[in-house]
């Protein structure tokens, strides 16, 4: 039995399944499998659109009885705690059993429970035969608010994808200083500023740069936003996300995609770059390494793709 100090479960639709396990491999090194991630990398599951739930695990065993022992050795002794069955893929216990088992690690607390309003809420799970218990850390929601941001475009990506793009360009760690180069509406700042991360965004564009800067102060995020042609910004950052102009929205072309790529290398030595074209070979013309790749349909809509890429600059030593 491998000890792990953390479980992660993980929720997507299907049409997601490729950028969570692209999201899972940057922050862990490893793809999550059945939805499920053993780690001992701590990720506040608030920080993803995927992670659902942590689990910070205090006791394991592949024997009930035993873990039930192990529980009451702890002395917990927090007043207004809750207990949450977690059922992960695979297990088959009966719900009636389920109960009973909630039941037992309750009488292994000596203090009152709370279960509406609870100080901190403790799991017990089963899987692949061995029985977990530990604290629970649910995903909050509050992020979803800025659905209803008050600018947004046809060609802004949605709220889950920026999301999950800061998470793989900062690998989780939120000390990155981190720059969205081209921002557009703002959508990867916003995500970045509600999850703590110090981020930065640019545009070329006044009047999305000015809808960056109402679509911040609506929720009252402090973060810079230069409006600047990234050729002409000049700090530098540990990370950047590049969600690249469209055909048909800005006139742009191969060369203007490289140069807005190159400009953003002399920034950043990592970058996560999305486009809906395969614009692979101007990557590698770059000098960028690609380290990782993945493809996301929209839901319903084959034939069209985002494409990303993680690129690390070649030879990067700092
Ligand atoms: C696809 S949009 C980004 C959308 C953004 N992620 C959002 O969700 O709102 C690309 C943006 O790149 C900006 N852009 C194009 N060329 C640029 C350049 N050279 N420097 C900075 N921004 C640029 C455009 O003004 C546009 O807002």
């Amino acid at each position: 039995m491998t000890k792990y100090n953390h479980l992660y479960s993980f929720n997507y639709d299907y049409h997601h399944s490729d950028l969570c396990k692209l999201e899972s491999r940057q922050l862990f090194d490893v793809a999550e499998k059945d939805k499920l991630l053993f780690s001992n990398i701590k990720v506040d599951p608030s920080s993803s659109p995927f992670i659902k739930k942590r689990v910070d695990i205090i006791s394991s065993s592949e024997n009930y009885s035993e873990l039930i022992k192990k529980i009451k050795k702890e002395n917990i002794r927090i007043d207004g705690f809750k207990i949450e069955y977690l059922t992960l893929d695979g297990d088959t216990i009966e719900y009636t059993d389920k109960l009973k088992k909630l039941r037992d690690v309750g009488f292994c607390i000596e203090s009152p429970p709370d279960y509406y309003n609870p100080s901190i809420t403790f799991a017990i799970c089963f899987y692949e035969n061995v029985w977990y218990f530990g604290e629970l850390i649910n995903q909050t929601t509050d992020w979803l608010k800025h659905k209803s941001k008050p600018y947004s475009y046809s060609n802004s990506i949605s709220i889950n994808i920026a999301k999950t793009l800061v998470n793989i360009a900062s690998k989780g760690d939120k000390s990155n200083k981190i720059l969205d180069a081209c921002c557009g509406a703002g959508t990867v700042i916003l995500e970045g500023c509600i999850s703590g991360f110090d981020i930065e965004g640019c545009d070329n564009n006044e009047k999305v740069y000015q809808h960056t800067l109402d679509n911040l102060s609506y929720y009252n995020y402090k973060a810079n936003v230069y409006h600047t042609d990234i050729k002409d910004h000049n700090k530098k950052y540990d990370s950047a996300i590049i969600d690249l102009p469209y055909n048909h929205y800005s006139k742009t072309n191969d060369n203007l995609l490289s140069i807005i790529i190159e400009s953003t290398a002399k920034l950043s030595p990592r970058i996560v770059i999305v486009s809906i074209e395969d614009i692979e070979p101007i990557i590698k013309k770059s000098g960028l390494k690609i380290a990782d790749f993945c493809s996301v349909e929209k839901r319903g809509k084959l034939k069209f793709a985002r494409n990303i890429w993680v690129c690390e600059k070649e030879n990067h030593t700092d």
